[in-house]
């Protein structure tokens, strides 16, 4: 069964609302907020639309046991902000289900969540991964709907919709030095991009800025992978089993090949130079860059007095509460935030989609490096002049492009 809240506006299909909601998008209503339930489960699925343009909004799936309406709509939200900050001709959305994903009726549930969806997925609705949903299984989900991919939606509107899906799994696949592909490692690129950004702002030599990154899975993996190759020492790293330190800095490429799927580091095959900490160790490591790239609300009240670093780049989603980053700033720590640092993998999707980037990687990592470290200077600039919060800047941004895409004709896909 489908409940709807906040219909599309009336005069219009919700297909024809160009950069619907208003242009402020910390405080705008959300578009739309679906409730689904399973009928063979019970599960409950949720997708929000924060908000259309050209028709069309992104934003990844989830399943998570607990998942909420309020989760999903405070990150379709992020999405819009995402999208808006840099200056994509599309809207922010979430999907969500509230189901375990190492159940085995997992892929299931997300099959039927979908089907129920299909109207949103067909014709306005991109999606992808997120927490609990790999990209092969909702590919796969698609494939049995006839949609193919889980782009699907913007695919459909080019003018040859083979050759375009021929054309973005190809950058997906493309495969870059480490052993990764391209589509799977270009979000921790950006988030290095952030880190180094800032670093050359503020005039640090790569060399003596040292990092400490909490999660080591796709996006702290890739950004402790990039930074160590700028030469930045990465002195320690997170997963969920504990804090890995070597004040010297670690052999990032040596651990990444230790990873198991879930992101966590053999401990039994770890060199014997690196020390072995609690877990929430990261937080208080002596660096001048903290990355959470785990949890949400990894920063607290609780824990802003252990921060040891000069600036918190935010990987993950929500990684500092609002009251720590005012409590960081009042200590004159800058937080770069989450819907600028970790816009990567969704602001290169669309790249990918419009033809901006292809399969080179080179050209993908030319652009982001470009956009996500001039932005970065930006919102620096005026903290520096003024100490106004990056994020107050990041949302003034956003909204402004926002108000010129209401302007703009329609998406094009090539
Ligand atoms: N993957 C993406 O494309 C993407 C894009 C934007 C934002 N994000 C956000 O980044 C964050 C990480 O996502 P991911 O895809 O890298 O996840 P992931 O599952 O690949 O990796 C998570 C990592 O965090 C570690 N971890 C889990 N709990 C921890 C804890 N309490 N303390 C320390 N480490 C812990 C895990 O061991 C693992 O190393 C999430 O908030 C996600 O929403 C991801």
């Amino acid at each position: 069964m489908t409940t709807m809240e906040n219909r599309p506006a009336a005069g219009g299909t919700a297909a024809g609302t160009r950069a619907a909601g208003a242009t402020d998008i910390r405080t705008s209503e959300p578009l739309l907020r679906l409730t689904w339930t399973d009928p063979v489960t019970g599960a409950q699925g949720f997708l929000v639309v924060h908000t259309l343009a050209s028709g069309l909004a992104t934003g990844g799936t989830r399943m998570r046991a607990g998942c909420t309406m309020k989760e999903v709509e405070d990150l379709a939200r992020g999405m819009a902000a995402k999208t808006a900050t840099f200056d994509l001709p599309v809207g922010g959305a979430k999907g969500g289900i509230d189901f375990d994903p190492k159940d085995a009726r997992a892929a299931e549930v997300l099959g039927r969540f979908c089907q129920a969806m299909r109207p949103w997925l067909d014709a306005h609705w991109v999606t992808a991964e997120d927490l609990g949903v790999p990209q092969h299984l909702i590919d796969e989900v698609f494939d049995r709907l006839g949609l193919e991919q889980s782009y699907h939606a913007a695919i459909r509107r080019a003018p040859h919709p083979e050759r375009t899906l021929r054309r973005v799994q190809a950058g997906l696949n493309a495969p870059v030095p480490g052993g990764l592909l391209l589509g799977d490692v270009i979000g921790g690129y950006g988030v290095a991009q952030a880190c180094l950004g800032a670093a050359g702002a503020w005039g640090w030599e790569h060399e003596t800025t040292t990092v400490a990154i909490q999660g080591i899975g796709t996006m702290g993996g890739g950004a402790a992978f990039y930074l160590h190759e700028a030469g930045m020492p990465i002195v320690a790293v997170a997963d969920a089993a504990g804090t890995l330190y070597r004040p010297e800095g670690l052999d990032v490429p040596a651990l990444l090949e230790l990873r198991d799927a879930y992101g966590e580091i053999d401990r039994s095959r770890l060199p014997e130079d690196v020390q072995q900490l609690p877990r929430d160790a990261v937080i208080a490591t002596d660096a001048d860059i903290l990355v959470p790239a785990a949890i949400s609300y990894a920063v607290t009240p609780d824990n802003v007095p252990d921060v040891a670093a000069r600036m918190v780049v935010e990987a993950a989603n929500s990684a500092t509460t609002p009251e720590a980053e005012a409590m960081l700033a009042a200590r004159e720590i800058p937080v770069i935030p989450d819907f600028v640092a970790n816009a990567g993998a969704a602001a290169w999707a669309w790249w990918l989609l419009l033809g901006y980037v292809d399969a080179d990687p080179a050209t993908s990592f030319h652009r982001l490096r470009t956009e996500m470290q001039s932005k970065v200077a930006m919102l620096l600039g005026s903290w520096d002049v003024d100490g106004t919060p990056l994020r107050e800047t990041a949302w003034q941004l956003a909204s402004a492009n926002r108000e010129v895409l209401a302007e703009s004709p329609d998406v094009s896909i090539p």
